[in-house]
């Protein structure tokens, strides 16, 4: 059935067309031109009427009213298409733009279902269904999960739009193909997310195996205490390091520094105290954080699994030591096995993985910001430029794209993108991504919760989405205070009654 024509000048990559209905933004819509079926995206949608131009007063406004429902030819329905490529070889997952544009006239239709599933839901290995598109509701919405580990993946959305459920899903979809994920999890968001092949891990960090700067950040002296932190690097010796007692070993050392007859360490003793308390507390206070005797915090993870690495009790300093050395690890280790296993050496050597491995970041902002370097971030965007020579896939979402850094942000080959009001964030993701999809990301601003923009290589074409909500965890709903306070409310009047009946039984037993 016929839906519109293009009209007006048309471009290889862009046509207007008047349609019979108004169409939706994010709507599909098909285009027979003479070489072929096109794709095409609805990317700007609008309506008019003649009978409401230059309507200047209320009466006038109020006549139109009659006059437009009476005229069939009041309205113009104008939809602003973005061509996608063929049909026939975005089935193949190709983009082919027509060299000729198509010619004003060209009749408009709508894809047929079959159409549709062909490029978004393919039934090819890996492509895994995460919602339905948006405007074609019975339409799985898949994407191709052996990209987000090659080539990554930016979720970006202002908070409580449905970041950390998509990456519940993901997370799922993953550890159901018995992959390997693992989920730097600040807000102690996924801990109790109900999924098979689940491991939840509260990181911890070795002290042994940091260096002094690390170490220093750790135990949380200033970056400005210059001469604290000449003194830890003084006494945090190879000895302390490889000591059975690490901690009496280093207070030894710090001791001895405080201790020195030499005049130049004598200028330093007070700063040396100051660091002996902070070791001393340190203990204490980061006793649940802070293990020498763990080993390898690597050991903990398991191959296979959708490992939770709760890092909310750490603090931002412990978080981002604590993630620069997993991203070290982890790169250390897919580096070598993906040598050994194409290299012409014979030696089987045991690695931790032995298949691709999908690290997630939230609160990328934190961890990759743009204004400054942090180790973390180093690691992130060393894992970014080679993670995928060895299968070492990075996840990054942040409700704040315009503070996470840009060189990391533009590595990611996939972005799901929720709803985004600031401007500031919108031109970032829009530096970040493809210019093809630069129009869907102007229409995030209208996106509802769990609507998303699917854009990069995981999805055959930039689409609009709805997600899937993950049944298996109500992620961070917002808290009700109204609810909270009313049951605060009843909790004190119970335990008011309880007393009154405490006190009347202490009366009576008098
Ligand atoms: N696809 C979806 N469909 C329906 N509801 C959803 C969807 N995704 C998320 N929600 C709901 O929205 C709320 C917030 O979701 P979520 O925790 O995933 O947001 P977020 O973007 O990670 O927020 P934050 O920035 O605070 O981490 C939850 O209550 C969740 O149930
Ligand atoms: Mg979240």
């Amino acid at each position: 059935m016929s839906l519109g024509f293009v009209i007006g000048e048309s471009k290889p990559t862009f046509v207007t067309a008047i349609t019979s209905r108004a169409l939706s933004v994010g709507e599909y819509i098909k285009i027979s031109s003479d070489e072929g079926e096109i794709l095409g995206l609805v990317e700007r949608s609008a309506v008019s009427s003649a009978a409401f131009t230059d309507v200047k007063n209320f009466d006038e406004a109020s006549e139109s009213t009659e006059i437009a429902e009476l005229n069939k030819r009041d309205k113009t329905f104008t939809a602003h298409i973005g061509i996608l490529g063929f049909l026939e070889n975005l089935r193949k997952g190709q983009s082919i733009i027509p060299a000729i544009p198509p010619i004003p006239g060209t009749e408009i239709t709508l894809p047929s279902k079959q159409d549709l599933e062909e490029i978004f839901s393919p039934k090819k290995e890996g492509w895994v269904s995460i919602g339905n598109l948006l405007r074609n509701k019975s339409i799985d919405a898949k994407v191709n999960l052996d990209k987000i580990v090659s080539r990554h993946l930016g979720i970006l959305a202002m908070t409580g739009m449905g970041k950390s459920n998509l990456v519940s899903l993901v997370t799922k979809q993953i550890s159901k193909l018995k992959g390997t994920v693992i989920i730097f999890d600040y807000h102690n968001d996924y801990t109790s997310l109900n999924i098979p092949r689940i491991n939840v891990i509260d990181a911890k960090i070795n002290p042994r195996l940091l260096d002094s700067e690390q170490l220093s950040d750790v135990l949380e002296i200033r970056e400005s205490a210059t001469v604290q932190q000449r003194v830890l690097r003084m006494a945090f010796t190879e000895n302390v390091k490889k000591s059975s007692e690490f901690w009496k070993r280093l207070e030894n050392e710090v001791d001895s520094i405080i201790n020195s007859d030499d005049n130049k360490l004598k200028e330093i003793r007070s700063s040396a105290y100051r660091v002996q308390d902070i070791v001393e507390d340190a203990q204490r206070r980061f006793e649940d954080i802070l293990d020498p005797d763990m080993g390898d915090p690597i050991s903990f993870i398991k191959e296979g699994c959708a490992n939770v690495l709760n890092i909310s009790e750490l603090s931002e300093k412990q978080a981002n030591v604590a993630l620069a050395f997993y991203l070290q690890q982890l790169l250390k280790d897919r580096k070598d096995a993906s040598i050994a296993q194409h290299g012409k050496t014979k030696r089987k050597r045991n690695f931790k993985f032995n298949s691709p491995v999908f690290v997630i970041i939230e609160e990328a902002h934190v961890f990759i910001p743009k204004d400054h370097d942090t180790s973390a971030k180093y690691w992130a965007a060393k894992i970014a430029r080679e993670g995928r020579k060895f299968g070492l896939g990075l996840g990054i979402v942040s409700q704040r794209p315009r503070s996470v850094d840009l060189n990391v942000l533009s590595q990611m080959g996939s972005f799901a993108i929720m709803k985004i009001i600031q401007e500031d964030d919108q031109r970032q993701i829009a530096s970040a991504t493809e210019s093809t999809s630069r129009e869907l990301i102007s229409q995030l601003t209208s996106l509802n919760v769990g609507d998303a923009v699917l854009v990069g290589q995981w999805s055959n074409l930039p689409s609009l989405v709805h997600v899937e909500e993950v049944k298996e965890k109500i992620m961070g709903a917002d808290q009700s205070a109204i609810n909270a306070w009313a049951k605060a409310d009843k909790m004190k009047g119970i335990a008011i009654e309880s007393t009154q009946g405490l006190v009347q039984k202490d009366l009576l037993l008098d």
